[in-house]
């Protein structure tokens, strides 16, 4: 793109906004990118930085307006686990602030200052029916979770007000993402970052996902290319207004322990399925991204030994105790 973008991340201080803070401050200079999160701790140094409650719509579209902000990343939200411990915070945090930003966008649209918003949804708006090897971009969708079925609603909202209102809206269904910045957090693809905590500490991990769970998976540097790759798409190329399938790699738990024993042969895993287990259950197991690649050119780089070697070089163990 060439005009200069101005840009604000919501929940910046999670998994994902924590990286593509950096990223996209590296691309298009850190004074154009404002990091919001409901925390005043500025975790990561952002170069700007605020404070932001995304169900603060006023507050919301006051700042967007100030900064005259051209692009939102709205991250904020509950991942699957910690959904099912508070169903009705997590469906009211995680629509509500979607459908904040989404007004404000229409109400930019309507006085001619257009805004680019980046929602992400995730394989959890997937379930027991739809079919679990390469998912279709088009499916049966029947999320079993509060978190997969305010992703599934989100989805048809996106769409919604593109077709509605016009607003330019783009969002992928991500894997799991596996990270070393931030601590697992809640999710029940977790598991695959623990794993890394127990590894580098030199204890067993005992995993809360049986050993065959395979589950779609994406190594962060690839999440965050493929989100800025939609981002910069041209409008015209972007035929899917819900969401992107975006496949990474697939494992399960016994071969993500094998690629670590690779490396660190003294590891050891155990086995203790709990509640996620039939969470993970109910999803995907491979992605099918054709859709992906051939609008916005999708193609992901990283494997898991890969991931796996870097990882084990950067994941500080001191940062929260794995779940
Ligand atoms: N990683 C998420 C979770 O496990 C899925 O989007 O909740």
């Amino acid at each position: 793109m060439n005009t200069q973008q101005r840009i604000l991340v919501i929940g910046a201080n999670g998994q994902i906004g924590s990286e593509l803070v950096e990223a996209l401050a590296a691309q298009h200079g850190a004074q154009n990118v404002i990091a919001a999160d409901i925390s005043p701790n500025n975790l990561y140094n952002a170069a700007r930085y605020t404070t932001l409650n995304v169900l603060d719509k006023a507050a919301l579209a006051a700042l967007v307006a100030s900064e005259e902000i051209t692009q939102v990343y709205q991250l904020a939200a509950m991942l699957s686990a910690t959904g099912e411990a508070a169903p009705l915070k997590a469906w009211t945090l995680n629509m509500d602030g979607l459908l904040n930003i989404l007004e404000v966008a229409r109400e930019r649209n309507a006085v001619g200052k257009p805004l680019r918003i980046f929602w992400p949804s995730s394989i959890a708006a997937f379930g027991p029916s739809t079919p679990a090897q390469d998912t279709p971009q088009t499916t049966v969708m029947d999320p079993t979770t509060i978190y997969g079925i305010s992703k599934l609603a989100g989805e048809r909202l996106c769409e919604y007000y593109f077709i509605k209102y016009g607003v330019d809206v783009r969002s992928i269904r991500y894997p799991g993402i596996i990270s070393f910045k931030s601590p697992p957090g809640g999710g029940t693809t977790d598991y695959a970052i623990a794993i890394f905590h127990s590894a580098l500490r030199g204890e067993r991990y005992v995993s809360f996902l049986g050993p065959q769970t395979t589950l779609p998976m994406i190594y962060m540097p690839d999440a965050i290319r493929a989100t800025i790759e939609l981002m910069d798409a041209p409008a015209e190329l972007i035929k899917v207004r819900s969401a992107y399938n975006v496949a990474g790699v697939s494992f399960n738990p016994e071969q993500l322990a094998a690629a670590i024993s690779r490396k660190l042969p003294d590891f050891k895993i155990a086995y203790q399925p709990d509640s996620r287990q039939a969470i993970a259950d109910t999803w995907p197991q491979s992605l099918d991204d054709a859709a992906a690649t051939a609008d916005w050119g999708w193609q992901a780089r990283i494997g898991i030994d890969e991931m796996v070697a870097d990882m084990l070089a950067n994941v500080d163990v001191s940062l929260g105790k794995a779940a």
